[in-house]
């Protein structure tokens, strides 16, 4: 038994912005079974995680690439993509895995993947929520969310917060756990529409469109005439950089630099980080978010696409700041 394997894959290295053209769909014959004797899994696609770092993957050279993380080497031109994602098992070599169960774990932008022995997977528990929250507020976004505020930024209760790229699918929910622990919020995003929605519906104190202030500089001190405490830096290119430095993916003029002046005479404390080297707070971030969930404080703000063909303008619109919390897209029916 055969089947049809549609997958996303790039047509040429990226070094500016994305666009859905650099993208085509392929297809190949994929036998429903796997290599007699390895382990690899076959996975029936059903949600792909949408996230800024594989561009990073797609750019001739980037030095993500070189980072030793296997999630962060250089795409193949012509290949599937590997991304985060749920599926459900069709055939399995591997002993922990069999047909029909439900997995998370590095799958591809395709309707199927071969995933190989050693690569990520695990068995997915639902815990009753939507398979779509373990691949945002339940996932790789949540657990950086909470990793990069509680651990990297050891807030304290009544501090001030600001949050770039708020309404994204990282910034919403550091906005949400910071108005948990008692801090004044303020997030910038590039829409009245998600400026509106930070306020209303996830509780932030303050929140303002960055497009639409000529000096961000003057934007802050009026919103923190006395000061910061904790900037999340999603974004990049003017203070501190923590979390992302979405703007200089696509524009390599744009450094992430904060004024070094400010950072000697305010004492300010800069920190990289990865969500991956926090692995070990996974089953303490799952147990307060989910119930945070179950309690109505935390809301999972998503935005899903439909279809395969859906992936290269899903991709390319989160660096235009089309998406409003996590983008995912729906493969496969469940
Ligand atoms: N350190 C880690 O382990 C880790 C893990 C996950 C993500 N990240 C990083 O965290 C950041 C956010 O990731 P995410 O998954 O939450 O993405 P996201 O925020 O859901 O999507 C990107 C958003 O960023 C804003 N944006 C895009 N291009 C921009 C630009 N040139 N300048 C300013 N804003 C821009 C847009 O919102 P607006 O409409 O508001 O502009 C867009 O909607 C990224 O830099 C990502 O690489 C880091």
């Amino acid at each position: 038994m055969e089947v049809i394997n549609n997958f996303v894959s790039l047509k040429s290295h990226i070094d500016g912005s994305p666009q859905e053209s650099d993208f085509e769909i392929l297809t190949e014959t994929l036998p429903l079974s796997v290599v007699a004797g390895s382990k690899d899994v076959l996975v029936k696609n059903m949600y792909v995680s949408i996230d800024p770092y594989q561009l990073n993957r797609m750019k001739s050279l980037s030095s993500s690439q070189t980072s030793g993380s296997s999630y962060a080497v250089g795409v193949t031109l012509g290949q599937a993509i590997d991304a985060y994602g749920v599926g459900k098992v069709v055939a399995s070599g591997h002993p922990d895995f069999e047909k029909d169960d439900l997995v998370i774990g590095l799958i591809s932008w395709g309707e199927y993947s071969i995933v190989k022995e050693g690569s990520i997977l695990n068995k997915l528990n639902s815990l009753g929520f939507p398979y779509t929250y373990h691949v945002g507020i339940l996932g790789f976004s949540g657990l950086t969310a909470y990793a990069g505020f509680f651990d990297v930024c050891k807030p304290k209760k009544g501090e001030k917060v600001f949050v770039s790229a708020a309404s994204g699918s990282v910034g919403n929910l550091v906005g949400q756990y910071a108005k948990l622990l008692g801090c004044y919020v303020v997030g910038c995003a590039g829409t009245q529409k998600k400026v509106d929605l930070l306020k209303s519906k996830l509780g932030f104190d303050e929140a303002f469109n960055y497009k639409e202030e000529g000096d961000l500089k003057a934007a802050l001190k009026k919103y923190f005439p006395d000061g910061i405490d904790i900037y999340f830096d999603n974004v990049g290119a003017e203070i501190v950089a923590v979390c992302g430095v979405i703007s200089e993916y696509t524009d390599k003029a744009k450094r992430a630099a904060p004024d070094m002046i400010d950072v000697v005479y305010k004492r300010i404390t800069i920190r990289g980080f990865l969500a991956g080297d926090y692995m070990s707070l996974f089953p303490e971030f799952m147990t307060a978010t989910t119930d945070h969930l179950q309690t109505g404080k935390m809301h999972a703000l998503e935005d899903i696409s439909q279809g395969l063909e859906s992936v290269p303008s899903a991709f390319a619109g989160i660096f235009r700041g089309d998406n409003v919390g996590k983008k995912i897209v729906q493969i496969a029916e469940e």
